[in-house]
């Protein structure tokens, strides 16, 4: 059975997954708008990472006999200046939910709870990723971005991102298998 406390950490990281889909979503919507046909398809592609984080959370807590408990998702941010800012927020957007996830593994460990900790290991690493995707945009935005044709090709590079239900080192995991 899973410590109560935990299961409630666990369950606002639902909601919080949630909402970090939902902010992905609102910044595709804007991108659409901006005619960003390339970086709306790279955040649609992030919403459904994010879906993806908060169903495997979803799955360890039900999985543990916890009770997920799912709450109001809070309204995203709908407007941004530019793309670098809609990537800046981004990553610090990123940046907070790292500092979640390292709260979350600092209560495990204070509970001794070595499965939640081994759980939560995943997303420690993959925030390092998510982080370094976010950031990578950035500096392309910085570098050339600030020209029409500049962005017009990193647009369409983003636009090749398809969305992967597998993490880069899951896949490799799948094929040494
Ligand atoms: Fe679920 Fe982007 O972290």
């Amino acid at each position: 059975m899973i410590d109560k406390e935990i299961e409630k950490a666990l369950n606002d990281q639902i909601n919080a997954e949630f909402y970090s889909s939902y902010l992905y979503l609102s910044m595709a919507a804007y991108f659409e708008s901006v005619d960003l046909v390339g970086c709306a398809q790279w955040m649609k592609a992030q919403t459904q990472e994010e879906l993806v984080h908060a169903m495997k959370m979803y799955g360890f807590v039900a999985g543990r006999g916890g009770r997920v408990r799912l709450e109001a998702i809070k309204g995203p941010k709908k407007d941004w200046s530019s793309a670098l800012n809609v990537f800046e927020d981004g990553l610090k957007h990123e940046q907070d939910v790292t500092g979640r996830i390292g709260s979350l593994v600092e209560l495990a460990l204070s509970k001794k709870d070595h499965a939640t900790n081994i759980f939560l290991q995943w997303f420690v690493t993959e925030q390092v990723e998510e982080e370094a995707s976010f950031n990578a945009v950035i500096q392309r935005l910085k570098l050339a971005g600030a020209t029409p044709g500049g962005l017009f090709m990193i647009d369409r590079e983003l636009g090749g991102r398809v969305f992967q239900a597998a993490s880069p080192a899951e896949q490799d995991a799948a094929k040494q298998a």
